[in-house]
């Protein structure tokens, strides 16, 4: 499975957030921009690859290695096929959690060739064995091997071909030092903005041959939470309403009503966001609630939470992480249409500059 297309972060499930396996596989593809220049928005990340790549390429080289670390669907794996394209080299993807054991690697590293790109998805999962030949292999284009046991025991050392690795990764605390150091180049991508977003959803739509009025993509493109995936997502379920209506066109209308049976907000927050909202307010009384307390009681996985829902609440100043947890603040309670009592304002006063 080592060199299939593999998505980093399935999640199981079916909810719009997340990818599932099935849908990425053919589809997701087919709206991967093949270029740079298609590549929408992220114009610091590509003016900086786009130096280091024509100087690479000008001294005949492989382009350092790079990591890339943002939340799902915002284009990492993208990138990397972009990377690899623009450079000329065969794109290897795995992910850290298929990679089992250091022979595992070593198989995958000498048969890369010369300017070959290897993509590892959630580099941040890497078990430790794996990653201590992963150093040298970075760093002196070598692969350590020990042969043998006790005092006979040897290392030989393989040379390998000079290849660029690319990590992608959703926690960026989560990688060691020794491992972030020897990536010369590391990206971080951002949220697109909605203008960006509609820009996509309007070459999506292209692609995938839907008809929509400018209305329904900017629509779609306000309500995707910042992440092209999602705003993908968003376009082919929309089409899905509006075909069963018979709509050749996909309108403002459809749009309303497919993202309202969704349980998609104004604002992109489906029913997991609320309920994580809700019971801050509920059950914790707007105090600073640990992330597997609130996990617990709102019965999802505290990664996922890190992941997936936390950065866009985040970003949209509805809850604030502090030194004793995740709470609520007042831009959330107001977006549930709560009242917020004065124990409550004492808290986020305690917590949100912007209040005092
Ligand atoms: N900058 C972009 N411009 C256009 N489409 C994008 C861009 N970034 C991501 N996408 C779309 O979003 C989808 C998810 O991107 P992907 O690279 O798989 O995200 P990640 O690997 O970060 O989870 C892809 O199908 C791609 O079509
Ligand atoms: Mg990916």
């Amino acid at each position: 499975m080592f060199f299939d297309e593999f998505e980093g972060d399935e999640y199981g499930d079916d909810r719009l957030v997340k990818s599932t396996k099935g849908e990425y596989d053919a589809e997701e593809n087919a709206l991967r921009p093949k270029t740079l220049d298609a590549y929408v928005g992220q114009s610091k990340v590509k003016e900086n690859l786009t130096v280091y790549m024509n100087a690479a390429k000008a001294r005949g080289e492989a382009l350092e290695h790079v990591l890339l670390y943002g939340a799902p669907g915002l284009g990492k794996t993208t990138l990397a096929h972009i990377i690899a394209n623009e450079m000329g080299g065969q794109l290897r993807l795995t992910s850290a959690p298929a990679i089992e054991r250091g022979g595992d690697l070593a198989a995958i590293l000498t048969n890369l060739n010369e300017g070959d790109v290897l993509f590892i998805d959630e580099i941040h999962r890497l078990n430790h064995s794996v990653e201590e030949i992963l150093y040298s292999a970075m760093e002196d284009y070598a692969l350590d091997i020990i042969v043998g046991k006790g005092p006979s025991a040897r290392n030989i050392r393989f040379s390998l071909k000079k290849f660029t690795l690319i990590g992608a990764t959703t926690r960026a605390g989560m990688i060691a030092n020794p491992l972030r150091d020897r990536f010369g180049i590391v990206c971080r991508l951002e949220m697109y903005t909605p203008e960006e977003l509609e820009e996509i959803v309007a070459r999506s739509a292209k692609t995938l041959n839907i008809s929509i009025e400018k209305e329904a993509s900017r629509e779609i493109s306000k309500r995707s939470r910042g992440t092209p995936r999602i705003a993908n997502r968003l376009l082919k379920r929309v089409r899905d309403f509006a075909t069963v209506k018979g709509n050749a066109c996909v309108t403002l209308e459809d749009a309303r009503y497919a993202l309202s049976r969704m349980e998609i907000d104004e604002l992109g927050l489906d029913e997991t966001d609320r309920n994580i909202l809700r019971a801050m307010v509920e059950k914790f009384d707007g105090r600073p609630v640990g992330l597997d307390t609130l996990a617990a009681t709102v019965n999802e996985d505290a990664g996922t939470i890190e992941d997936v829902y936390e950065p866009y609440l985040l970003q949209l100043g509805f809850i604030a992480r502090t030194p004793r947890g995740r709470m609520i603040l007042r831009g959330g309670y107001e977006h549930l249409g709560y009242r917020i009592t004065e124990e409550q304002k004492k808290q986020i006063s305690l917590f949100d500059k912007d209040e005092n």
